[in-house]
């Protein structure tokens, strides 16, 4: 892997359910960029849904997928990456998004992510007796690899709308200060 940085795509981390994807979608439109979500990816790759790839081949075979799509990424131009909650936590993923990337971390609290996950059920890593201390646990490990991305975002106390708004101009920020350099 190259360790030269040039950002031209946008890449979204955080736990699940910290609004990547309803966020890189509304980033990709005003970018005029491609939305593309690691998990989808790894769907249409397997064949599977997400839920199917955990039980069987199993959580192994999702993270080998998952290395796989993501590294793919590095060719690219022009996209808005919603990445899946294991990705920005993996140090060799992320320093693989960072050589074409720049990296946001969307944040949510646990209480705000258990509120918006909690009716939902296509997430393996929460079927379990009790998925909000899960939950908690899992973010407690996961918050000092996540801070390694380049940018936070508080991503609970605003609409989706203004995060975009945020995430795009951080982008510009950034994507110019490369161009003065
Ligand atoms: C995971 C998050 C999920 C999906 C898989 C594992 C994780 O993506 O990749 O269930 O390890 O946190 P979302 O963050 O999009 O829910």
């Amino acid at each position: 892997m190259s360790n030269e940085r040039r950002i031209r795509n946008l890449a979204l981390t955080g736990f699940m359910g910290s609004g990547k994807s309803s966020v890189g979608h509304a980033v990709a439109k005003r970018l005029g960029f491609e939305f593309l979500d690691t998990d989808h990816l790894i769907e249409r790759r397997a064949g599977l849904s997400i839920p199917e790839i955990f039980d069987r081949p199993g959580e192994a075979a999702f993270r080998e997928l998952e290395r796989e799509v993501v590294e793919e990424l590095a060719t690219r131009e022009r996209i808005v990456i919603s990445t899946g909650g294991g990705v920005g936590a993996n140090p060799g993923l992320l320093a693989s998004l960072k050589t074409h990337a720049l990296v946001i971390w969307l944040w949510a609290s646990p209480e705000t992510i258990w509120e918006r996950v909690r009716r939902q059920t296509h997430r393996p890593l929460l079927y379990v007796g009790d998925p909000e201390s899960r939950i908690r646990e899992l973010l407690a490990q996961r918050e000092p690899l996540y801070r390694q991305a380049d940018v936070l975002l508080n991503a609970e106390v605003r609409q989706t709308a203004e995060v975009a708004d945020q995430v795009v101009h951080q982008f510009r920020l950034f994507t110019q200060f490369e161009a003065d350099e």
